[in-house]
């Protein structure tokens, strides 16, 4: 083999990983993984590229978005591969995001209940088109100018003639 035995070809890549090339090339790309070139223009991975790609996929399989995880991979060194430690850490802040995720998933289930064989998609009355709307959970009207202390001092000093 001309090349370094500790490179592999987006094909290779792309065999090992079980990730598209076309993917892989999209996660240059966006940064997230690197590659030289060679003469004749060609991609040449180094074989540690696999664990970064392992990274990727593990991540958005829990649902990170790739812009996060480009930002997380910021953090190693030039060239550095991600260790057990540092999935381990990488894991624990995707565990608070997976949570964080299914508490509002849970919370628009519970939403979408009141909206099923309803179809008004009312602005005003549906509380999925317009979350959040919190205002709008009371209804229009006079309500909305007396919350919060500085409309409740407007309001008193209307009163006494201030
Ligand atoms: S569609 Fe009517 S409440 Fe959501």
């Amino acid at each position: 083999m001309p090349w370094n035995t500790k490179e592999l070809t987006i094909g290779e890549l792309a065999e090992r990983s079980g990730v598209p090339a076309s993917a892989l090339r999209f996660y240059e790309r966006q940064g997230l993984i690197r590659s030289r070139r060679t003469s004749g223009n060609q991609r040449r991975y180094h074989r540690t590229t696999l664990r970064v790609v392992a990274f990727i996929r593990a991540s958005q399989n829990v649902g990170i978005p790739l812009a996060v995880i480009g930002e997380v991979l910021g953090f190693l060194p030039e060239g550095a591969t991600p260790t057990r430690e540092f999935w381990v850490r990488a894991s624990d802040c995707w565990r608070e995001e997976l949570n964080a995720r299914i508490e509002r998933l849970e919370r628009m289930r519970d939403l979408f209940t009141e909206c099923i064989g309803c179809g008004c998609l009312s602005f005003e009355q549906c509380t999925l088109v317009n979350p959040g709307d919190k205002l709008g959970e009371k209804g229009s009207g006079p309500h909305r100018l007396s919350s919060g202390p500085r409309v409740e001092r407007v309001e008193a000093e209307q009163v006494s003639g201030g």
